[in-house]
């Protein structure tokens, strides 16, 4: 009985002393900003998980800029913050302010992105898919679509300079590359933004016969994919059947997309980046656990029969 007792006792102490541990931990958060559905939901995301654990998070919006990001980091290690998490606008130029933070002996944590830096003893770990694998799908899925049909395809790419633009451009093409009847006719930014994809799309249309050119668009996000969705219907021509769209994300609009027939695929990112992060850090503090240097994050290609189940689990997801 005694044995009992002190068995219960011993976990409810360890239970307490994880909540109150987690409780005194106060983390940084650089995020580039509000470009897309998909980057307000993982914003919402970081607050909610950091509120269920009792962890105090200090967000930064660095409005598309990487200079925002290094005065927020630069900011973070000044107030002494247990850990800093970034969500990186582009991948290269981190090495000196993370040595900073290193220095500090302030853990860093990437979020959804990765960095291009020769020493990863600089972060602790990134949290994110594999994004290489997230264009791969979409072009598995589009080749399949046209079953060897030809097929002209235009890109709508990301931020330039952001690693998962340049790993899904990566996993498109190649996989593409073995495919001799789909061909990029077209790629340019469309900087993950819906006006801008708009923009793009619109240049794309005109200079492709009024679009009847074009079979497909590959976009590295959903909230580009609809925008070209709007240009593609204000050029006459009808998206989803005229011209495909295939992009990346799984917000709840390329779902309702999908229910009205005018897109074909995404592939799904999850927003909550930052939970799994929180984790690796609670269990860093507490006994010095190293997490893996990727804890990667499951891509998962969505098509319009299940888009109306997808869009009611949108609800929990913080979108
Ligand atoms: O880094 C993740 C990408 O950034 C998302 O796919 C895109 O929507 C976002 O803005």
């Amino acid at each position: 009985m005694l044995k009992k007792l002190t068995l219960t006792a011993m976990v409810s102490a360890a239970l307490l002393s994880h909540s109150v541990f987690a409780q005194d931990l106060t983390v940084g958060f650089s995020q580039i900003g509000s470009e897309s559905g998909w980057r307000a939901a993982e914003t919402s995301v970081a607050k909610s998980e950091a509120e269920k654990r009792g962890i105090t998070l200090k967000i930064s919006d660095a409005q598309q800029k990487q200079e925002n990001q290094i005065k927020a980091v630069r900011s973070f290690i000044a107030q002494g913050v247990d850990a800093i998490f970034i969500a990186q606008v582009v991948q290269t130029g981190w090495g000196p302010v993370l040595e900073e933070a290193k220095d500090n002996d302030i853990p860093v944590f990437l979020l959804d992105r990765g960095i291009d830096v020769q020493d990863d003893s600089l972060y602790m770990t990134a949290v994110m898919a594999d994004n290489v694998l997230e264009g791969e799908l979409a072009a598995k899925w589009l080749i399949n679509k046209v079953g060897g049909k030809p097929c002209n395809v235009v890109e709508l790419q990301g931020t330039v300079g952001a690693s998962v633009a340049i790993d899904r451009k990566k996993g498109f093409q190649d996989a593409i590359s073995s495919a001799s009847n789909l061909k990029i006719i077209r790629t340019q930014s469309g900087e993950f933004t819906r006006s801008k994809g708009k923009e793009v799309m619109e240049s794309f249309i005109k200079a492709e016969d009024n679009g009847k050119n074009i079979c497909a668009v590959f976009a590295h996000n959903d909230d580009m994919a609809i925008g070209a969705i709007q240009s593609i219907k204000e050029a006459g021509l009808k998206p989803g059947s005229d011209i495909y769209i295939v992009s990346i994300d799984g917000v709840p609009d390329i779902f309702k997309a999908m229910m009205a027939g005018e897109s074909n695929a995404t592939v799904e990112l999850t927003p909550n980046m930052a939970g799994p992060a929180y984790d690796a850090l609670i269990k860093y503090k507490e006994d010095g656990t190293v997490p893996p240097k990727h804890i990667k994050t499951e891509s998962k290609l969505f098509e319009p029969d299940s888009a109306k189940e997808q869009l009611a689990l949108k609800k929990d997801m913080g979108y």
